[in-house]
């Protein structure tokens, strides 16, 4: 059993309840590999952005679940070293799917768990979350779960359509799981393809998909109901249309890859909104200049020469999304 506390990590309480108060949000940001995590840290150091990394129960089978826990570990003190005084980063288990995934989590150091019971019946989907969170909140780590169902594929949840979260429930159900914040459904979704063209408008000089716009109706209801609740999104990337070109330029294949328009994630980052998921963001910007290093310079073989631009890449989105979409920079100096 490891405290989240002896690693330097901390909970997303106090956080969220500053970015509620203060019209931001805190990036979420997945990692897998070293890379990732590095670009993460450097981004939110320079930009004394607080942060959470997440965790998925993919990242966990891929990496080790072990060497990325050292590797969060080593993430405060990298941060340390880079002159960020107070790191302020959150450890997150993403969509964790059982009592025994969040247990093991918590008890090897993890500072914030999700539970995704949300494609389980509604009282099934509050049992399980209570559960975790009975267990969770005896070692200060706190809870997220969901309510209402993200279309596409979530992890192994998949969703043959979106079902928005119904604000008559948020009451209720935050009530009696005792969740310390809410994902909900208000229309973003995961992965690369977040909207089907026949969803879709097409402006007419770029040829580009515009999709349509979020929920945000439902989103305000919600915030009615549950004043200052801590709120979460997911599937919160915009698919930059400069790294899907760069992809398809070089060998790659993306049609008609579409996300959430950052002006929206600004505007909802403003609101009870306080924690916005991204991930395939950066999985675009990694793969766009992979690509293009391999594309230009075939006879190129060191990693090296490839996954460097593919983390400066990664930091210049980090830091971008951090400073013009959410709002974080400099709240936690
Ligand atoms: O919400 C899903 C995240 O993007 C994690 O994806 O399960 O492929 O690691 P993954
Ligand atoms: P994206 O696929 O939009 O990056 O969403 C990531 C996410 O929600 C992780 O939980
Ligand atoms: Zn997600």
């Amino acid at each position: 059993m490891v405290n989240y506390k002896d690693l330097g990590l901390v909970n997303t309480r106090e956080m969220f309840a500053k970015a509620v108060a203060g019209g931001y949000a805190i990036p979420a940001f997945n990692f897998n590999n070293m890379e990732q995590l590095q670009a993460i840290i450097q981004a939110s150091a320079e930009t004394k952005s607080p942060v959470i990394l997440q965790v998925s129960k993919g990242a966990r089978n891929y990496a080790n679940q072990t060497l990325l826990r050292y590797m969060a570990e080593g993430a405060v003190e990298y941060a340390k070293e880079l002159g960020w005084e107070h790191p302020q980063i959150v450890l997150h288990l993403d969509h964790g799917d059982s009592f025994e995934l969040c247990k093991s989590c918590v008890d090897m150091g993890f500072s914030s768990v999700m539970i995704d019971a949300s494609s389980l019946p509604y009282e099934e989907n509050i049992a399980l979350t209570k559960k975790v969170v009975e267990y969770a909140h005896k070692y200060d780590v706190t809870v997220e779960a969901e309510l209402g169902v993200l279309a596409g594929v979530e992890d192994e949840v998949s969703a043959e359509e979106s079902h928005y979260t119904r604000p008559e429930e948020v009451i209720d159900f935050a009530t009696r799981s005792g969740c310390d914040s809410l994902a909900i459904s208000i229309g973003t979704s995961h992965g690369a393809y977040k909207f089907k063209p026949e969803q879709c408008k097409r402006d007419p000089k770029t040829g580009r998909l515009v999709p349509p716009p979020l929920a945000f109706d439902v989103l305000h209801e919600i915030e009615k109901k549950l004043p200052g609740f801590p709120i979460v999104l997911h599937g919160s990337s915009s698919v930059p249309q400069e790294y899907v070109d760069i992809i398809n330029a070089h060998g790659g294949k993306l049609p008609d890859a579409v996300g959430i328009p950052e002006e929206q994630l600004r505007e909802a980052s403003k609101s009870a909104v306080c924690k916005i998921n991204i991930d395939s963001d950066s999985r675009l910007a990694m793969t766009a200049a992979i690509r293009k290093v391999f594309d230009e310079k075939p006879g190129e073989f060191d990693p090296r020469k490839y996954l460097g631009p593919a983390r400066d890449e990664m930091k210049k989105l980090y830091m971008h999304k951090i400073i013009n979409v959410l709002g974080s920079n400099g709240k936690a100096e």
